[in-house]
Order: C-alpha cells, then structure tokens, then sequence
C-alpha cells in the first residue's frame, strides 16, 4: 500500500507589500525586517478569501493529479483565519469546486494546520475509510493584524496551498529502493503556553452574561518565546520521527519547514547538523502564512522540479497552540 501526494497546488494575492510599504505604515525599516526575519516582501489580500484562495490552490492540485472534483473523497482546511465561522471552509471550498461526493471540515492548528491535515488525512487512507483527500492551508491572516503593531505586522502575508493525496493497493518502490509514501510523522501540542501567540474571537455575550474584559481580536505574540520553542521543538520532533523510522538527517534530500523566519530555519539546520542548502526558503518574497507556507512551498517545488520521485522529504513545522509537528515522507509522483 503506498499513499502519496499527486497533486499541489497554490494561490497568492497580487498585492505584493515590500518592507519599504511597510515603512510607511509603522515604525520599521527594510534592513530591520531582513535582518530579522529574512523576509522581503508579502502578498496581502485585496479581496481574496480564505476560501476563494483555497478553491483555486485545490483545482490547481487536482489539475495536476489529473482528478476529477467529483472524485474527491475527502477535503480537509487548516485555518485558523476563516471569513466564516459557519459553514466550515471546506464545505464552502466543496461547493466551489463541485466535490460534491466529499465529506468536508475544517481543522486548526494555527501554522502546523496543514502538518496535521496531512497526518489526519494519511490516518483515514490508511484505514481505507477514505481513498483520496484534498489538504489545504488557507489564510487571510493580513485581516487578524493589526497593522500599527511593527512587531507583528511585518511578519505575516496571505495565501493558500494545497495538496492532493492517493492511496493505491500495490507497493511502489522507487529506483533507488525507496518504499513511496509516509514514513513516520510526529505531532505534538503544548496548550499551557498557547498564550504566547493568540488571537481572541468574540466574548462570550448573551442575555445571561456578558464577558465585561475587553477582548484584543488581534494577533498578539511574544516573539522571543515562540523563537525559543520553535528553535528547541522543531528539531527535536523531527530527530523522534527519523528515530522512529530508523532514519537519520543525513537520509533526507530536502526539508520542507515552516517559512516563519530564516534564523529560526537556520538555526534549525545547525541543530540537526544538515546542510542548510537543503532547507529550501520562500519566506523572503511571501512572508508567512501559517498553515499555508509548507504546501506553497512544496507546490513551488514540485512546479520547479526541484523534488524528483524517490526523494525523501522532511516537513516540519511550529504554530500557535502551541502545535508542533513533522512529517517524513518519499516522493512518489
Ligand atoms: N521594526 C523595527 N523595530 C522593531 C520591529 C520592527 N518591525 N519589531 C520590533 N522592533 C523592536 C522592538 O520594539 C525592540 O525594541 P527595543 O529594544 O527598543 O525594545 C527591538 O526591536 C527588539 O525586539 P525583539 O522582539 O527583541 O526582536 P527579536 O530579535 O526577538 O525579533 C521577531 C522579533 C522577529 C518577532 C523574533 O522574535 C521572531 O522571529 N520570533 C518568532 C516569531 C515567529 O516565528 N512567529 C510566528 C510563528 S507561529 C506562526 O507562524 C503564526
């Protein structure tokens, strides 16, 4: 039995906003973003949602994969940014595309979202309850910042990715003896810390009670914190998943991280003592878009032919949650 992904897609905003843009709006400079973070410029919303942006990276993937809409058993969004809270975005993704076979939820794990759509998707193919799953990360997160905050507005951008997977019966070996499919993957979840980056939705308010505290609808972080957890977690989990598969770095071809900034990637890269040239980076023209930045990049990857059948990838990532997680998986498609 192999379940691979066959399919990826993507969609971006047009709107492209450069650090200098965001010099005019805030207290910042393009040298303090850079250095920092790595990134240069965004893609912000001028209209695109949550699921127009997902719709369109889903029917790029299933273009790719050669799939009908009709075919598609299971849809899976991670998003923690979505335009409604009722219906769900993968209901709405659903109908825009003609799913109409699908069964369709949401799921959020703030930037390790598509991680976990990928491991919850692989769980339901593997247990043949499903043949097929669409897994999307979707954000508009450019709606959830505030945009006087220079220490958080500079860091986020908006887009969606996708990627379409497939169980099939038969083992697939790949030329250089590589079983295709999902190695090993490992999820974790730290709920004590959530408050280190969290964004509030509504206070409770009925005709019983009303919350009296006054509610901050936006993102709010402190980066030192989630720069340590990211740095400590993400390596570890992604050393306990090659462990458990009885791999090591050095079996990796490419690692696919989260895109939240290039020191964290760096320093990532030291800790497992892998060459960061393996760790490819789109962080500095998108910024970050949680769940969204490991299926863009691996669309723009695969679009690129930068990952061949046989490869084997690592992606890994770190969230609000806090949520953390990594997948290995060989390329099959
Ligand atoms: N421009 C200029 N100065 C700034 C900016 C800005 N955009 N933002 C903050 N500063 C200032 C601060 O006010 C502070 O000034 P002070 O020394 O006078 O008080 C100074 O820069 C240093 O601030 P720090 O917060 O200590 O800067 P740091 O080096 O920690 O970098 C950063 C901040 C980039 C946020 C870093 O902590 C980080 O990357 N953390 C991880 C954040 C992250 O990855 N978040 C997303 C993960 S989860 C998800 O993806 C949703």
């Amino acid at each position: 039995m192999a379940i691979k992904i066959t399919g990826t897609g993507s969609a971006l905003p047009e709107k492209i906003v450069t650090n200098f843009d965001m010099a005019e709006l805030v207290e910042t400079s393009d040298e303090w973003i850079r250095e920092r973070t790595g990134i240069a410029e965004r893609r912000i919303s001028t209209g695109d949602t949550v699921s127009s942006l997902a719709a369109k990276a889903c029917a790029d993937a299933l273009a790719m994969a050669g799939k009908a809409a009709e075919d598609v058993d299971l849809i899976l969004v991670a998003t923690c940014s979505p335009e409604l809270l009722l219906p769900c975005c993968a209901c709405q993704v659903q109908s825009s595309i003609g799913a109409h076979q699908a069964v369709a939820f949401d799921l959020n794990a703030a930037c390790s979202g598509f991680l976990f759509a990928l491991n919850t998707a692989y769980a339901y193919l593997q247990t043949g309850l499903y043949r097929n799953a669409l897994i999307v990360g979707s954000e508009v997160l450019s709606k959830l910042i505030d945009w006087t905050d220079r220490s958080t507005c500079v860091l986020f951008g908006d887009g969606a990715g996708a990627a379409f997977m497939e169980l099939s019966e038969e083992d697939e070996i790949c030329e250089n003896g590589r079983p295709v499919g999902i190695e090993g993957m490992v999820m974790g979840s730290d709920g004590a810390k959530g408050m280190v980056l969290a964004c509030a939705e509504r206070a409770v308010s009925n005709p019983y009670y009303q919350e009296t505290e006054q509610v901050n609808s936006y993102v709010h972080m402190d980066g030192q914190e989630v720069y340590k957890f990211a740095t400590r977690q993400v390596p570890a989990c992604i050393k306990e998943a090659l462990e458990q598969s009885n791999l090591t770095v050095d079996d990796v071809d490419l690692f696919v991280l989260h895109q939240a900034n290039v020191r964290i990637i760096e320093s990532v890269a030291k800790r497992l003592k892998a060459d960061l040239s393996k760790f490819p980076m789109n962080l500095d023209r998108i910024g970050n878009m949680s769940s969204a930045t490991i299926p863009v990049l691996l669309d723009e990857l695969n679009r690129n032919g930068k990952i061949k059948k046989g490869d084997r990838l690592v992606l890994s990532g770190f969230g609000a949650g806090l949520t953390y997680g990594a997948s290995i998986l060989v390329w099959g498609a």
